[in-house]
């Protein structure tokens, strides 16, 4: 899979890039991350990417020229017609769901905007899926792409150590996850459930998706709602 990131901020990506599970996959080759700044697609001295909005009004508005000239070099480039996504809160809301159909793509190109906002030709113009990461809004997209790369990334075959980590974890089975315990035995006065050291593989089951089940209900009552 190869996903390209359009930003401002190529370098918030670097570290996220090389670390951890998302790290582990880019090196074992199951994922490409491409950083393309916007900046680089710009005419003038000032390097402009944004201007003030047509009728007034606060703050500033990503220009239409960078981020359409940015999108169609990557996608020369690498002539596919990518997956494109604007990371925006007034997009379409991010879960589980969408980062399995999205995990099966070959490619998807993420455009995060910084300022006010996006010039609405470029919606317009180049017809992205539009995503939120959720009900609040953050200074830029580069998150909301952090979020949706780390996401889909450990969906991928081989991304994690346990292939059967992503499938325990809370949502895929449309449940949070159970209480885990590790060593010691006891800490503080606290510990760990008689029935996890029983070695009785059945029982340890039941009371995994039992206690599932009762952490969904009293937590997101809205998961079990059919
Ligand atoms: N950009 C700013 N806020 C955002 C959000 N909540 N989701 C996605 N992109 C954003």
């Amino acid at each position: 899979m190869r996903i390209d990131v359009l930003t401002l901020f190529p370098e918030l990506f670097e570290r996220f890039a090389t670390t951890s599970i998302v790290g582990r996959a880019v090196s074992a080759g199951l994922v490409e991350i491409v950083l393309t700044n916007f900046r680089d697609f710009t005419h003038d001295p000032h390097r402009s990417v944004d201007d003030r909005p047509f009728g007034g009004g606060p703050g500033m508005v990503m220009m239409c020229g960078p981020v359409f000239e940015s999108v169609r070099h990557v996608e020369k480039e690498t002539r596919s017609e990518s997956t494109r996504i604007l990371l925006t809160p007034q997009g379409e809301r991010f879960d589980q769901r969408m980062a399995v159909e999205l995990a099966g793509r070959s490619h998807l190109l993420l455009i995060c905007g910084h300022y006010e906002g996006f010039d609405e030709r470029i919606r317009l113009g180049l017809r992205p899926r539009e995503i939120s990461v959720g009900d609040y809004v953050l200074s830029g997209g580069e998150p909301a792409a952090m979020v949706l790369i780390d996401a889909l990334v450990r969906l991928l075959p081989g991304a994690l150590g346990d292939p059967n980590s992503a499938l325990d974890e809370s949502f895929p089975g449309g449940l949070l996850e159970y209480p885990q315990y590790t060593r010691p035995r006891e800490f503080e006065g606290m510990s760990v459930p008689e029935i996890l050291l029983s070695g009785d593989h059945a029982k340890m089951e039941a009371w995994r998706r039992e206690q599932a089940l009762k952490r969904t209900h009293e937590r997101r009552p809205d998961l079990l709602d059919l």
